[in-house]
């Protein structure tokens, strides 16, 4: 069963080496986390995964990275300047700020004594710093709120080097900054995070079949990497929820613990973006369609996910605890590609007899696979330790190994075990794994 509270998978991801509070020793920094050496593996696999979906195994998509330092001139052409903000409001009793919008009892713990809020005024969320050692005006710089302005402004550099012609994208993974009023659970909202962003720009008559086309795929690709369909829905923004760019947008939701809560929005830009940016750079932003003659700039659907609250998820509906040899354990199920580590290397015994061998299989198998190396405790708590962290597969080998060439496989789901060639352990592997 999936993980029903938070607290589940925030201790795991503690005492396993997944996230850590950042700056830990001096008392933590302001909803800011830090991925150790298995989270940051695990978040990688979420936006490779992210990538060959959307990339790799596409011929109408590029890639592109972006600055994420911008000038003031990119915001206040895509509007962030004016109106990315969010309604803030000061309690002058017990003087936190909130979000207008989130307001209940729930979150200010002086209110049964009666909080006085004063009138909300937009707190624009982006974070300002300045270039150069002078201060000033001319200096202002702003860390990208959201990846996507990178598409924007490079859509003509891209449409003249890459040969594509609408209906193609340009997707980007990298991180993002919002100064948000209200961080919290766990990695779900921080102010420094990760998006994984296509921009997809069509033909504008195409614009409502691509935006279906992208809320159907977009929700495949979840189910695809294991978070069980009745843990997902799609849910249509009412016109008063919409942001500033968008003529229509649906969030692909799971069910976190605390409620229903966005994994991504598919958003209908339409020509937005690149007319804004066209009359601010007094660049011609457009295609031309050489076989109709037609001029025309094209309308965008923009599928926008964050690596991080994706990568929460994926832990979540993955955890499960059940009961193996009349032991509790702690599993997570996750897919191959996303667990941090595919396979685990795991030497029945330190003696100097079994180590070469099971660091050549190592090696072996790590020029394919992410592969962990345990020598440590007894077997039976190592193959805990690796379905606790979602190890898909143990490769043990013992002190018969060095008689028959074999070594035993042991599967994460159903700790089954079976004896394997060694000279047939990567094909064997490999036909397990998917890939
Ligand atoms: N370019 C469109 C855009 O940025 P968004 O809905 O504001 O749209 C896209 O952001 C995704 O980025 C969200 O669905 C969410 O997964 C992620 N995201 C946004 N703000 C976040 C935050 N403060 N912390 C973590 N992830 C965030």
């Amino acid at each position: 069963m999936p993980a029903q509270d938070l607290d589940q998978i925030v201790n795991l991801c503690k005492r396993r080496g997944f996230v850590y509070p950042s700056g830990e020793i001096y008392g933590g920094f302001r909803s800011s986390y830090d991925y150790g050496p298995l989270g940051s593996l695990m978040l990688r696999n979420v936006k490779d995964a992210w990538v060959r979906t959307m990339v790799q195994q596409r011929d109408d998509v590029v890639l592109i990275d972006a600055a994420i330092l911008g000038s003031p001139q990119v915001f206040e052409a895509s509007g962030h300047l004016s109106n990315f903000s969010d309604p803030l409001v000061d309690c002058t009793v017990c003087k936190r700020r909130f979000r207008q919008d989130q307001l209940d009892d729930r979150d200010c713990p002086q209110s049964k004594k009666g909080c006085a809020f004063t009138d909300a005024r937009a707190f624009n969320l982006m974070f300002k710093t300045q270039a150069g050692p002078i201060e000033g005006e001319g200096a202002t710089v702003y860390m990208r709120p959201e990846t996507a302005q990178g598409m924007f402004v490079n859509f003509a550099n891209v449409l003249q080097t890459s040969r594509k012609k609408p209906p193609f994208g340009i997707a980007q993974v990298g991180k993002s900054f919002r100064n948000e009023i209200t961080p919290g659970n766990f990695i779900f909202r921080t102010r420094e995070f990760e998006q994984m962003e296509l921009e997809f720009f069509v033909p504008p008559s195409e614009s409502a079949q691509w935006y279906d086309y992208w809320c159907k795929s977009r929700l495949q690709w979840y189910i695809d990497y294991g978070i069980p369909a009745e843990m997902l829905r799609i849910r249509e923004h009412a016109k008063d929820e919409l942001s500033h760019y968008s003529a229509g947008t649906s969030d692909i939701e799971f069910k976190f613990p605390w409620g229903w809560g966005e994994l991504e929005g598919i958003a209908q830009r339409t020509d937005y973006d690149l007319k804004q940016h066209a009359e601010h750079s007094r660049q011609k932003l457009e295609y031309f369609d050489q076989a109709t003659n037609e001029r025309y700039v094209p309308y965008v659907v923009e599928p926008a996910a964050g690596a991080n609250r994706t990568m929460a998820a994926f832990l979540l509906a993955a955890y499960d605890e059940d009961v193996v040899n009349d032991e509790p354990r702690t599993v997570l199920r996750l897919h191959p590609r996303l667990a941090p580590f595919q396979i685990a290397v795991l030497p029945l015994s330190k003696k100097d007899t079994l180590m070469p061998l099971a660091k050549k299989i190592h090696a072996t198998l790590g020029a394919r696979y992410m592969c962990d190396f345990d020598e440590t405790q007894a077997i039976g708590r190592r193959y805990r330790r690796q379905d606790e962290i979602g190890t898909p597969f143990c490769v043990t080998v013992d002190f018969d190994s060095l008689e028959d060439d074999s070594v035993t496989i042991r599967e994460r789901d159903t700790t089954a075990q079976s004896r394997v060639k060694i000279d047939s352990l990567l094909a064997e592997l490999s036909q397990r794994l998917g890939y």
